[in-house]
């Protein structure tokens, strides 16, 4: 352990953090400091680092990682699933709730992480998967045997209708029926995923009181909190009545399955159990945080998910990444957020997942103007920016033949979607084997192709004093150095057509999503994107100014 610390450079004057223990009920106000002042980051833990040299990413590769973060400033990680899974949807099926994957190594090395990442400054987040399991986890195995039995009633079992269809009309968010028949039962199963997910039955009290015991298990050993995968869905109606129709002025997402998840979704019994797992953190002196997967694109429906306060810290804003590039539109969408989320509220922002195709690719047509951009308007903004990995490198998405498709959606389940392993291939660290993904010599080729990244990872963009990871870095530095930055309120002003301008306190923003000079506005520049020739901004490009006097 003390050779990965010594590896942690740039971490100088981070406080390390302390061992949590839990604190005595009653509520104390939590920390700012690195949810709502900081900057968070998802790795995908199979394509961060592959340290064992077998083709996966795993702990240790990401342990001996950490000064990248670290170098980057940020102050917390989400890690994609790291519980055993039978991996039919790639950690998303989870075999065991207590454990890490073969894969990516042991609880030991999932200890160590936590006290390297710690030392380093860093919060680590795990994603916590309550509304599937995978059907090889022994509870399905047991549930699926008998009516009977002791888990008969963790999942959602239903008999079929009198001429043996499924229970009510409920699709798949992967396409098809939303049931699958277990002949031992005579029954049904609920799978909102592939039928190797089978949902499990939120109105069942030992199914709550398990992951009231999950939870803690974590908490316990020191993760600073979750994200919580499908937190919209996890409680269904309980008389699992049918859906109605898509109609045509619903969204793309809603059209493409035919129905509307009234049903399915964002019942409001969900709010019960986000205010149990809440009251579970506030417990902790350490205080854990809950970051929702809240999958609404009604942003007063994402308020709800914040409660009283006493639900979500966060939840997710996906009309934001889903909106197109465009001055207009972004602007209606961060209006929207700050006019809809309660003022004590703290919205996060993020430009890519691993459900998406990067923001390089979707917004930017790879066009390094355009992402620098991008990058500056997410530091802007009023909340928690969460970087995915290689966005700080401004990669875009690779191309995965078909043959080297891993993703169960790459199979076309959904006509309309495309698999996800364009956006989740290996992370560039440099101009070695498989792009330093692997040991020293390489290891065995990636799960995923590397694509082409020459000139574009992490060694190479440290060598450029101008490229967007240094731009990346500056913006994250700019941020943590100013208050206005991160606590000011955020307010438009007017601006000609395609451009955006911020104002942030004494700080304004001009972003310029045009192919034009624009003017860059008046006051002292404190950081641009791209040079600033008198008082203009070139096309595709943004800066920060102060204004005078402040
Ligand atoms: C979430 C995850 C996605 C996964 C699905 C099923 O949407 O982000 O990757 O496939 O849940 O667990």
């Amino acid at each position: 352990m003390a050779s990965t610390r010594t590896r942690l450079r740039g971490t100088r004057g981070r406080a390390p953090l302390r061992a949590p223990h839990r604190r005595p009920a009653g509520r104390r106000p939590h920390d700012r400091s690195w949810w709502q002042d900081g900057i968070l980051y998802q790795v995908y833990p199979r394509s961060f680092a592959d340290a064992d040299g077998d083709g996966h990413g795993d702990l240790r590769g990401l342990r001996a990682r950490l000064g990248h973060l670290a170098r980057l400033g940020v102050s917390g990680l989400w890690l994609n699933p790291t519980c055993p899974s039978a991996d039919a949807d790639w950690g998303y099926d989870v075999t065991g709730y207590c454990d890490v994957h073969p894969d990516f190594g042991t609880l030991e090395d999932m200890d160590a992480l936590l006290a390297d990442a710690h030392a380093a400054g860093i919060r680590v987040l795990l994603d916590l998967v309550p509304n599937h399991t995978s059907d090889r986890h022994p509870w399905f195995q047991e549930s699926r045997a008998s009516r009977d039995n002791p888990k008969a009633d963790w999942y959602v079992w239903a008999d079929p209708r009198p001429d043996g269809a499924p229970p009510n009309n409920w699709v798949s968010m992967f396409g098809g029926p939303a049931w699958e028949f277990e002949p031992r039962r005579g029954q049904y199963y609920l799978r909102n995923f592939t039928r190797n997910q089978p949902d499990l039955n939120w109105w069942c009290e030992d199914v709550r009181d398990e992951f009231d015991r999950i939870l803690r298990f974590w908490l316990d050993r020191g993760v600073d909190g979750f994200r919580i995968d499908v937190c919209q869905a996890i409680v269904k109606d309980r008389g699992l009545r049918d859906n109605p129709p898509a109609t045509p002025e619903d969204r793309a997402n809603v059209r493409l399955r035919g129905q509307r998840p009234a049903y399915s979704m964002n019942r409001p019994e969900v709010h019960d159990v986000l205010r149990r797992w809440r009251a579970i953190c506030d417990g902790y002196a350490h205080r854990p945080i809950l970051l929702g997967e809240t999958n609404t694109h009604d942003l007063a429906g994402l308020a709800r998910y914040y409660g009283a306060g006493d639900e979500l810290h966060m939840a997710f804003n996906f009309p934001f990444m889903g909106t197109p590039f465009e001055a207009g539109a972004l602007r209606e969408i961060v209006e929207r957020t700050e006019a809809g989320l309660p003022a004590d509220a703290q919205p996060v922002w993020t430009m890519s997942n691993h459900d998406a195709p990067r923001f390089v690719s979707r917004w930017c047509d790879d066009d390094p103007r355009k992402v620098r951009v991008a990058l500056m308007l997410l530091m802007a903004l009023r909340g928690t920016p969460l970087l995915y990995y290689g966005d700080e490198l401004g990669l875009p998405d690779v191309a995965v033949p078909a043959a080297a498709a891993r993703d169960p959606l790459a199979a076309g389940t959904l006509p309309g979607k495309d698999g996800r392993d364009p956006c989740r291939t290996p992370m560039p660290w440099d101009a070695s084997a498989h792009y330093g993904f692997g040991p020293a010599g390489g290891g065995a080729a990636p799960w995923l192709p590397t694509g082409p990244r020459a000139g574009r990872t992490v060694a190479d963009q440290e060598a450029d004093p101008d490229s967007t990871l240094q731009l990346t870095r500056r913006l994250i530095a700019l941020r943590a150095a100013e208050p206005d930055l991160r606590r000011a309120p955020l307010r438009f002003a007017g601006a000609p057509p395609g451009v955006l301008v911020i104002e942030r306190g004494a700080l304004r923003v001009t972003l310029n999503l045009t192919d034009r000079a624009q003017p860059r506005g008046a006051g002292k520049l404190v950081l641009a994107t791209a040079p600033v020739i008198g008082g203009a901004i070139p096309a595709w490009s943004g800066a920060i100014t102060r204004r005078s006097g402040a």
